[in-house]
């Protein structure tokens, strides 16, 4: 008898295996010891199964978006945003900003309606079919699908701004160091860097990765970055009000 072929997901690592039994015999999972094992398993190499945890990976992310698993998403760009654009406020003269994790860009577009000149970064094809699908010529923004950890040396020392939001959070907490180097190399000299750090309230697990005022202040300052201000925001949207803080560092060259 030819052997019959079953697909199962193996839980532990999301990877779909094929399973082949040589009698036909019901599938028993988690397999009985006593036998009715199956004669060969194969990973499944099939990119609409192939499902993955691993925060590096857009797959991941790809997933999340398709699968309406992307509860970070908040329709529209943050208020603590809006406030810093207010040209009234003049906290943040316009420059070249570049967003990483970027998302729909909704962040992005704002600071872009203000009058900055704006990069997204984002390397889910959905954030990234998102991002043009939303765009508008009042907040024109260049979109990059793109690893951020392997940006092009062409955009070394190019940016006035680095916005971060809810992307340190999700990317995998042993590469902070990592990600701090990179805003330190995309920034001009004596660049800002924003940052609304989320979430500050030390949950295990992730993403999102819980992350703390300690841990930026050491990350930024160890590189030569000076913080320029930090505060609590009142305006946060309230799921996230006390779990959120907005530093702003520049990279100081004396
Ligand atoms: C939690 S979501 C936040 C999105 C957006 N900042 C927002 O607030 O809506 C994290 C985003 O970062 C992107 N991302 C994660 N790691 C990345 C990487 N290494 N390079 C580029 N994008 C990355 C994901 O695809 C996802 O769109």
């Amino acid at each position: 008898m030819p052997p019959k072929k079953r697909v199962v997901y193996l839980l532990h690592n999301c990877l779909p295996y094929e399973l082949f039994w040589s009698d036909g015999a019901s599938i028993s999972f988690p397999f009985s010891p006593k036998g009715n094992r199956p004669v060969r398993i194969k990973p499944t190499i099939n990119s609409k199964m192939y499902m993955t945890t691993d925060v590096n990976s857009p797959r991941k992310w790809e997933a999340d978006y398709e699968h309406k698993s992307d509860g970070w998403d908040l329709g529209g760009p943050t208020p603590i945003f809006k406030r810093l654009t207010l040209r009234s406020s003049r906290q943040l003269i316009p420059g070249r900003m570049i967003v990483l994790g970027a998302g729909r860009g909704y962040d992005a577009r704002e600071f872009a309606r203000n009058g900055f000149q704006v990069t997204a970064v984002d390397f889910a094809l959905q954030a990234v079919q998102e991002m043009h699908r939303l765009s508008s010529p009042e907040a024109p923004v260049e979109i990059l699908q793109h690893d951020i950890f392997t940006l092009p040396e062409t955009l070394t020392h190019s940016f006035d701004y680095v916005l971060e939001y809810t992307c340190f959070c999700a990317i995998d907490p042993k590469r902070r160091a990592e990600y701090a180097d990179l805003v330190t190399r995309l920034l001009k000299p004596n660049g800002i860097y924003i940052d609304l750090a989320f979430p500050l309230d030390g949950r295990r697990g992730g993403p999102p990765f819980a992350v703390s005022a300690v841990e930026i202040l050491d990350l930024f300052q160890k590189r030569g970055f000076k913080l320029l201000s930090h505060e609590v925001p009142a305006d946060s949207i309230s799921p996230r009000r006390g779990a959120e803080e907005l530093f702003i560092f520049q990279k100081w060259i004396d």
